[in-house]
């Protein structure tokens, strides 16, 4: 590994200061996260059996250059001294997800004690190291074989997820306290199964909203099987990638396009996960595509099962307007009746849009629906254009301007009540960024993909800063 010196730099221009800053409640959570298929590498290591991604990422022309997951930051083999960087820099939790195809590589029947070695090895050496475990169970990369067998938008792969959640919860269960079921089921149903844009690369509106539903079956049917099996201290969660919607004028028409959104990528989990009903408005909508009658007598009272927290993953907001979308757009029809315009402003290298406001008003509107629900933000971050100089140094000053400006605004809903807990940079390092491929670099440690040396980038010397500071400083 390469050494590390996390200590604090002084080419940022961020020195904590004497000023007054921004500081975050005690015990807040600074956290990072990765997913497996995105770092792990191994793919074929101890028994584990190609997942969707592996599959789709040979598919020619849906990864970028062709790139896989194979080998990806060989973290399976490096976690150690990954977990080694963590300490250095600081960070209390660290959001990492388990590979279902490792663990249980058909998708059914008993663990691969081998695959679920792996976790165990990296929880023990979190927990040396003073790092808070949070496992999420599904991080978009479902075993080929239930796939195969009809995949998300068959009922059976929620069955099949609880089962597995339950094989990693007798794992792990005494050691991690905190626990998320999905990552950002959008994802996996709108861009798995309705534009292809992601594994499996389906593209039907119909396997999309089923999708949708199977998912939220999914999440509750592993909430209850969770809350059985863990300590009554575990904290059991999920994480949405809820959008954060503005719309382009204040015209009746466009007011509805942002409705229309909202439904179909924001209630359609928010409402049967927290209030135990679909929005009815989303099955008016979507009454050319289904009757819905895929959600079966008491399905809402599973995916209402009760959680103890909700994770928001934030990038950018979306402009919408009336009008039309080009296709593949993943709205399951509604893209028949909405627009989409860039905001204005400066451009990650993904050419997202930066605009903090986007996240503060997320929290805040979760504060007004669901106010006695603690919230963590388990995603934020941003890839730019970076490389090592000569001397050997990553300077990302983008980087930095960015998490400034999320952090502030978390800082600032906290100011205004929300019941914020946490942040997870993604980030920690740079990984497999899906279609994207290795050309996308969201890490705040730097990864040479030929050599797999790790440079710690000035952001990550700054988020050190913060986490040591508590908080933000202003001076
Ligand atoms: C999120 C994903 C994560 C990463 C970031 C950039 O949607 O959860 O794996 O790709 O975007």
């Amino acid at each position: 590994m390469t050494a590390v010196d996390a200590r604090p730099a002084t080419s940022t221009g961020t020195r904590p200061g004497t000023g007054t800053g921004l500081r975050f409640p005690t015990g807040f959570r600074w956290g990072t996260a990765t997913s497996a298929y995105q770092i792990e590498g191994a793919a074929t290591e101890n028994g584990r059996t190609p997942s969707i991604w592996d599959t789709f990422s040979r598919m020619p022309g849906k990864v970028h250059n062709g790139d896989t997951g194979d080998i990806a930051a060989d973290h399976l083999h490096r976690m150690p001294d990954d977990v080694q960087l963590m300490k250095e820099l600081g960070v209390t939790d660290y959001r990492f997800s388990v590979s279902w195809s490792r663990v249980q590589p058909t998708g059914r029947g008993p663990a691969v004690e081998r695959g679920l070695d792996f976790y165990r090895r990296l929880v023990d050496e979190l927990l040396a190291n003073g790092i808070r475990p949070v496992a999420t169970l599904y991080h978009w990369d479902l075993p080929q074989e239930l796939e195969d067998a009809g995949g998300w938008p068959e009922r059976d792969t929620a069955q099949r997820f609880a089962d597995y959640a339950d094989l990693v919860a007798r794992a792990l269960g005494d050691r991690v306290p905190t626990w998320t079921t999905l990552n950002e089921p959008w994802c996996g149903a709108f861009l798995g199964y309705g534009n292809g844009l992601h594994a499996p690369g389906r593209t039907s509106n119909l396997a999309a909203l089923r999708a949708a539903h199977h998912f939220n079956l999914a999440h509750g049917g592993a909430a209850r099987v969770l809350r059985d099996r863990l300590p009554s201290t575990a904290e059991i969660s999920l994480t949405l990638n809820l959008h954060a919607l503005r719309p382009l004028t204040d015209t009746a028409a466009d007011l509805d396009a942002v409705r229309r959104i909202d439904a179909v990528a924001n209630r359609i989990f928010m409402d049967p996960v927290f209030h135990g009903r679909l929005p009815q408005d989303l099955v008016e909508d979507t009454a050319g595509v289904t009757d819905w009658s895929f959600v079966r007598d008491g399905d809402l009272e599973v995916t209402s099962t009760p959680i103890d927290s909700l994770g928001i993953n934030y990038y950018s907001p979306s402009v919408v307007s009336a009008g039309s979308s080009a296709s593949p757009a993943p709205w399951a029809g509604a893209e028949e009746h909405v627009a989409f315009t860039p905001a204005a402003g400066p451009r990650t290298a993904m050419d997202w849009p930066v605009d903090a406001n986007g996240l503060y008003e997320l929290l805040t509107r979760l504060r007004d629906e669901l106010p006695h629900l603690p919230l963590m933000v388990t995603e934020n971050g941003a890839a730019y254009e970076d490389y090592a100089d000569p001397a050997g140094e990553v300077h990302d000053p983008e980087r930095v301007e960015y998490l400034d400006a999320h952090l502030t605004a978390v800082h600032r809903a906290i100011q205004d009540g929300v019941d914020v807990r946490g942040y997870f940079l993604w980030s920690l390092l740079d990984n497999f960024e899906w279609s994207y491929g290795y050309s996308k670099r969201f890490g705040i440690v730097h990864v040479d993909f030929a050599s797999q040396r790790r440079t710690v980038k000035d952001s990550a010397r700054w988020y050190a800063e913060v986490i040591a500071r508590g908080g933000l400083a202003r001076d």
